[in-house]
């Protein structure tokens, strides 16, 4: 500690200079493998900017990160396809459960596939693979002796002849007396919630008050893993985990952990493996997160997929995925998701006992809607495969402004108003104005060909090494899953190259210089194409057009962006072609009065 540091020796800024120095170690240590994971959403409707904000991007620009580092790196997703959601939905619709999922399922693939999340596999629940994976689990875990087998009263709807479980039992939420809380949780309030602590509980199938019958079911005795979570979350993460997640984990273990029911009686689900279970499913959150070992089988066993994926000619396999110590384990989730990745799943690996914890679990707040919840039943919501059909080519508009506003330490907002200026005010007149401008000149003056740099002047070193600055910045943010920030960086490294052509004004050299207008161009060339490389985790469809346009390979890597020049004088580049375009005001004003208009 130098002495300037001696003094400043109060808890506050040394505890915070602590946890800074701590995270950046753990953010800088290179693992031997990752599996990246993303929350499998229910397959009950079509993807939202919630979903992407929250999930899919951040885990999507993390991955390609990697990839550009030369990491092994495997990115899993897939759709889950049981439990309550998608049978309630299935009965409102008149169709069967499967009839849903298959149409949901497609709908929300292809959605991904739109917006370049680019995982390795998007598998699916409901497929035979994960239902003898999922039912295997449960076998190792009942043939271990790992459950309590429990018989109480549960709410029975004598009508359908339904025992009513999660959501299929409604009523008045005892925290912020909402009226429609749900048997596992409050919507409104976000409360989690057992079905006994409604107040006047009613069967959401047919609005009855519900009787009590007798059921048996599995428990998972989530406290005799308490003080194994103590040690691992609270005494191991609290450095590096994100405090909204390592909060809600310690609430949950200083409240006590209770045995949770794995099991449920529903006709839709991975049957219960036991002769003594007819008519019993796994409980959805029992079944989804092992879809993320299923989807990572999947992979492997599939020679076409799983060739990607060798080293020096040796065949990976999923285990070592799973089951290594030197692989990094990271969930991408949602904040209402966090019990399930920080305490239940967890606790289901350590029981089951062959399987590594996750490093990190960086859960995100939630993404609003022009001041309102997003809401799925209430139509406010902004439909990934919609704003296609208005926004064609704009994925990585979404994808910036996303992440831009990333509801990365508390929820956030999205508007359309803000949407557009950001568009407009940073894609277009930063990003994309500054390549324009230097696309232009070049081929202008130097007939489309990068010129020769000739000598260069102290302003031209200088903006050499501040733009070499940047790859560390950009992937130290990265690493610490600070995506907001890493793409704050990427747009001062915009800012800078705009910065140096007004220094400079090329424009007017060139009637007095020619070598000196040559050289300008060059070194802003080299930071056009710094940004090429840089922007490909957050924008890779701006990266690939920037590639074609400049000529250059695709196969650069993150390292590549520590060398000063990245395009060769002579290199013929493409024509110019802009990268953003302006949105109008009436294209905006259509969105809001959409939104208003099929609000329900
Ligand atoms: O909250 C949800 O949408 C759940 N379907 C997430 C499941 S994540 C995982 F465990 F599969
Ligand atoms: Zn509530």
């Amino acid at each position: 500690m130098n002495s300037q540091q001696d003094k400043v020796n109060f808890c506050g800024s040394e505890c915070i200079s602590q946890a800074v120095e701590t995270r950046t170690k753990i953010a800088n240590k290179v693992n031997k493998r990752y599996t990246v994971t993303t929350a499998l959403p229910y397959a009950n409707g079509p993807v939202h900017i919630g979903h992407l904000a929250g999930v899919y991007v951040p885990a999507d620009i993390y991955v390609r990160y990697l990839r550009m580092q030369g990491r092994n790196v495997v990115f899993i997703g897939g759709s889950d396809e049981h439990g309550v959601p998608v049978t309630i939905k299935a009965r409102k619709e008149g169709i069967t459960p499967q009839q849903l999922v298959d149409r949901y399922h497609n709908i929300i693939k292809k959605s991904f596939e739109n917006f370049g999340i680019s995982f390795d596999i998007y598998s699916r629940t409901s497929n035979e693979h994960h239902h003898k994976n999922a039912s295997e689990f449960f076998k190792t875990l009942y043939d271990k002796g790992c459950f309590v087998e429990k018989t109480s009263l549960q709410f029975y709807d004598e009508d359908n002849k339904q025992f009513l479980a999660d959501r299929y039992i409604v009523g008045e939420c005892p925290h912020c007396h909402a009226e429609d809380a749900y048997g596992d949780q409050c919507e409104k309030c976000g409360s989690s919630l057992s079905p006994e602590e409604l107040i006047n509980p009613r069967s959401s199938i047919s609005g009855n008050a519900p009787i009590m019958k007798e059921t048996k079911h599995w428990y998972l005795p989530l406290n005799d893993y308490e003080s194994f979570l103590r040690e691992w979350i609270l005494d191991g993460h609290k450095n590096d985990w994100k405090t909204n997640v390592y909060g809600q984990c310690k609430s949950w273990i200083d409240q006590g952990l209770l045995p949770r029911a794995v099991t449920r009686d529903l006709d839709w689900g991975v049957k219960v493996p036991l002769p003594q279970a007819d008519g019993k499913v796994l409980y959805v959150w029992f079944d989804a997160p092992i879809g993320y070992i299923s989807a990572t089988q999947e992979l492997f066993e599939n020679p076409e997929t799983a060739a990607k994926f060798q080293t020096d000619g040796e065949q990976a396999t999923w285990e070592e995925y799973w089951k290594s110590e030197d692989t990094k384990l990271v969930h991408f989730i949602g904040k209402d998701n966090i019990v399930f990745h920080c305490i239940v799943f967890p606790a289901m690996l350590k029981a089951e006992g062959s399987y590594i914890m996750p490093d990190n679990v960086p859960a995100n707040e939630f993404l609003n809607l022009e001041g309102d919840k997003i809401s799925t039943s209430r139509n406010w919501a902004v439909w990934l495969h919609e704003y296609l059909e208005d926004f064609s080519n704009k994925e990585d508009v979404l994808r910036y402004v996303l992440t831009a506003n990333a509801p990365e330490t508390k929820d956030n907002d999205f508007t359309w108003k803000d949407f557009q200026a950001r568009n407009n005010n940073e894609l277009v007149a930063i990003f994309g104005n500054f390549v324009n401008r230097i696309m232009v000149l070049t081929h202008k003056y130097f007939e489309g060909k990068v010129p020769t740099a000739h000598n260069l002047q102290e302003i031209d070193k200088n903006v050499l090494q501040e733009m070499l600055q940047y790859p560390d910045k950009i992937s130290a943010s990265i690493e610490q899953y600070r995506f907001r920030e890493a793409l704050s960086e990427l747009m001062n490294l915009a800012r800078l190259g705009n910065k140096y052509l007004t220094d400079t004004e090329p424009w007017k050299l060139y009637k007095t210089d020619i070598d000196r207008t040559a050289t300008v161009l060059n070194v802003s060339l080299q930071i056009v194409a710094h940004l090429a490389v840089l922007c490909e985790p957050f924008l890779p469809f701006t990266a690939k057009k920037m590639r074609l346009m400049l000529g250059l390979s695709e196969h650069f890597m993150w390292s590549d962006t520590s060398r000063e020049i990245l395009i060769n004088e002579g290199t013929a580049l493409k024509e110019p072609a802009f990268l953003f375009e302006k949105i109008e005001d009436d294209a905006i004003q259509k969105q809001i009065d959409k939104l208003k208009n099929d609000r329900e």
